[in-house]
């Protein structure tokens, strides 16, 4: 099975990256159009098919839940997306996705990620307890239709 990451290169990129946020989140959840540039997306791709994606804040802690931005953290590594398509779901992909930004945070000499996810979300939280993540606060009133807490969840690395 033929399995790269590969960096999302943007403008070129960005309508894909659109399209792949719309089919992998509800609606209320999506990313704004403008906010891409803002980050790095990477693309998991296996067998010629973008099936995964991440999108990382480097040097940016997320506080958007406390105080409406997300200021730079030197250290941290803020993993703002994390998504594999329905079809592709509960083969393992998302595990190794999520090794996969565990292993970049830690050549990339991050000393610590964090992430934030739907309360409701038990797949994504499961998966970040396996890599030894965190919750360290649940916010409430964070997202929309349905109204619900996020979830943020930290790995310290040193
Ligand atoms: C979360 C997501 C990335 C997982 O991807 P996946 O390819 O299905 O994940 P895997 O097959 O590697 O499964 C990983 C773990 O998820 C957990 N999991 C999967 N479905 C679950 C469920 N319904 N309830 C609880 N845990 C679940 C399990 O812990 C599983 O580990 P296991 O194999 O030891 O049981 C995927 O469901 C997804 O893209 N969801 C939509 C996007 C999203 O919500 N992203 C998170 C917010 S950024």
């Amino acid at each position: 099975m033929r399995t790269e990451f590969k960096r999302a290169v943007l403008p070129r990129d960005l309508r894909a990256l659109v399209a792949f946020d719309h089919r992998v989140f509800p609606q209320p959840d999506w990313f704004p159009a403008e906010a891409w540039s803002e980050y790095e997306s990477f693309w998991l791709i296996v067998e010629r098919r973008r099936i995964g994606c991440c999108t990382f804040g480097e040097h940016i802690d997320f506080q958007h839940d406390l105080r409406g931005i997300d200021p730079r953290l030197r250290g941290t590594l803020y993993v703002a997306s994390t998504g594999i398509l329905p079809a592709f779901r509960g083969a393992g992909f998302g595990h190794l996705l999520k090794a996969w930004q565990v292993a970049y945070a830690r050549h990339g000499g991050f000393s610590r990620v964090v992430t934030n996810t739907r309360k409701s979300n038990r797949a994504m939280i499961a998966l970040n307890k396996t890599f030894g993540f965190r919750a360290i606060r649940t916010t409430p009133h964070y997202y929309m239709d349905p109204d619900e807490p996020t979830v943020v969840m930290e790995l310290l690395l040193r």
